[in-house]
């Protein structure tokens, strides 16, 4: 894949055949891990007040990279949702409107969207030069919030993976929330909410960061 097309950084498995029924279905071990992230959504917005605010903020909505469609019945409830992949595989099996483009070179124009969310794409990227590049493109279609999620480096999981602890390969990259924090204040935002399943045991982390 060339840049235009995805990250260099980001792994190319989920266009192999299969990739979107795996993450519609046996990706995930019960229906509580499968619905996590949209509890830990729902409380970073909550956590915002957006949702007790105008509905009509939430009237349109991107899901980027929304991957075999996990998120989509909950956004739907909320707004329009545009979902976006750069897989064939997922785009094939996620519901609703979809669009295969890369969440590096998205096809609206600035402001497009009152929410951004953008679930499991962060820890897949290597530098702080493509953390920007990706974070930079989310925050120029949002015309409101950007959610997001990201592994948190001060986390159980995170510390045995530096020690060794943690059997197999995994490439996905923990970052400590300084960082982020500085990522974002690099693309002109500032982070308001923030929602962990398990502080300092689980990694996965969702914050909800707004225009400065
Ligand atoms: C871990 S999955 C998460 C999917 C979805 N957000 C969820 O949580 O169910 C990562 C997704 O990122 C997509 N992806 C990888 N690189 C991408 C890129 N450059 N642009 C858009 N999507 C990308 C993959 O195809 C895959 O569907």
């Amino acid at each position: 894949m060339s840049r235009d097309e995805s990250s260099p950084a980001v792994p190319s498995h989920w266009s192999r055949a299969g990739a979107g029924e795996h993450y519609a279905g046996n990706r995930w071990r019960d229906t509580r891990a499968r619905e996590r992230d949209v509890r830990l959504l729902e409380r970073v917005l909550h956590g915002s007040k957006l949702r007790d605010h105008d509905p009509q903020q939430l009237r349109r909505i991107l899901d980027v990279p929304c991957g075999a469609g996990r998120l989509t019945p909950f956004l739907s409830s909320l707004g329009t949702t545009t979902g976006v992949d750069v897989s064939p595989q997922m785009i094939a099996v996620s519901i609703g409107q979809r669009t295969r483009a890369s969440a590096f070179a998205l096809p609206f124009v600035d402001g497009a969207f009152d929410l951004v969310v953008c679930c499991r794409l962060l820890h897949h990227l290597t530098t702080d030069e493509d953390r920007v590049l990706l974070l930079a493109e989310l925050a120029r279609v949002a015309r409101g919030p950007v959610a997001l999620s990201y592994w948190d480096a001060a986390s159980w999981h995170a510390w045995r993976r530096r020690r060794g602890l943690r059997k197999g390969h995994d490439t996905r990259v923990p970052i400590p929330r300084r960082q982020l924090a500085r990522l974002l204040g690099d693309v002109g935002l500032r982070i308001q909410e923030r929602a962990h399943s398990m502080r300092f045991v689980s990694p996965q982390t969702w914050v909800l960061a707004v225009p400065e």
